[in-house]
């Protein structure tokens, strides 16, 4: 048995015409109607769940607890053998990033969406969901995952690359997992190993979870948004650096003074792949984490210290 829980995303949206790509709304589908346009899963044994019907650029952490308690539900009962989620494009990266944190994949947790509506001419969410449940249903298949353009990638790796094109996704540095060819499963390395070390933040409510912003560096940068983030009591902030994660000197100042207050920053890098290497430097390195994973990071590891 595999069970289906959707999210919404283009994967679920509607445009008024087949023509159109963009402009259309995200999540106006349940999961029984993304079910019914992929004809070979007929018959298969899939359970199905709508947990939200979003436009995944509003994802909020009540949502992240809600998806997580029910892949760990699902996870643990004997009959399931694996997951698949349907998402929206725009935060799988850190949903994919929360799960696998939160969550003991010791069954694959499967996360799938399209760029394209499902009213389009030429969708890709039929055949994405149709690899995602074949992955799901793969043998010895572990760990959160994300399945898009017929690859697998693990989902510390997964950053979203383009806004537009059907292939939208890199795995970065590490490389696809592997890919669908066929149908058939070609596995390039292992699977991951599962994960879970930050499932206690599902014990206490979302609204009390660590409050951590994403600050930009960039040319000309002033030091308002992160004096702002101490102002407003915020617990941490990961400042999306330049480069190989290296900070304006007026953010470095500001970095300082946060500190002083008791908020916990880290330095990411806002280039699309590579992350920062060494850990070497004034601000603590989230090494091949994107920024927004790092906030993720962040945000567990403050919630984890209590
Ligand atoms: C979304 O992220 O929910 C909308 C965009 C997409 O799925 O491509």
């Amino acid at each position: 048995m595999i069970v289906v829980l959707a999210s919404g995303g283009t994967i679920a949206g509607t445009a008024a015409s087949a023509a159109a790509h963009t402009g259309y709304r995200a999540g106006a589908l349940g999961v029984a109607e993304l079910l019914a346009a992929v004809p070979p899963l007929a018959g298969q044994a899939i359970e199905a769940e709508t947990v939200a019907q979003m436009d995944s650029c509003d994802m909020d952490h009540a949502t992240w607890a809600a998806l997580a308690i029910r892949v760990r539900f699902h996870l643990a009962r004997a009959e399931v053998a694996g997951v698949v989620l349907t998402h929206g494009t725009d935060t799988l990266e850190e949903t994919a990033f929360f799960l696998q944190r939160t969550v003991a994949a010791v069954k694959p947790v499967v996360l799938t969406a399209a760029m394209r509506p499902a009213t389009a001419l030429s969708p890709d969410g039929p055949q994405n969901l149709f690899d995602a449940v074949s992955v799901a249903r793969a043998p010895g298949a572990r760990g959160v995952l994300a399945v898009l353009g017929g690859r697998i990638i693990g989902a510390g790796d997964l950053r979203k690359v383009h806004g537009y094109r059907v292939d939208a996704f890199d795995a970065g540095d590490a490389g696809a997992l592997g890919l669908l060819a066929d149908g058939e499963l070609q596995l390039h390395r292992a699977w991951p190993e599962p994960d879970g070390r930050a499932a206690v933040v599902l014990d206490r409510p979302p609204q009390s979870w660590p409050r951590v912003a994403v600050v930009l560096s960039h040319a000309g940068v002033e030091a308002t948004l992160l004096d702002a983030a101490v102002a407003a009591g915020l617990d941490g902030v990961v400042i999306a650096g330049t480069g190989n994660g290296t900070v304006h000197a007026r953010l470095l100042e500001a970095a300082r003074r946060a500190e002083l207050a008791g908020l916990t920053v880290w330095r990411a890098s806002r280039c699309w792949l590579g992350g920062v290497v060494g850990d070497g430097g004034p601000v603590p390195a989230a090494g091949a984490l994107t920024p927004v994973q790092a906030r993720v990071a962040l945000m567990l590891e403050l919630a984890s210290r209590g």
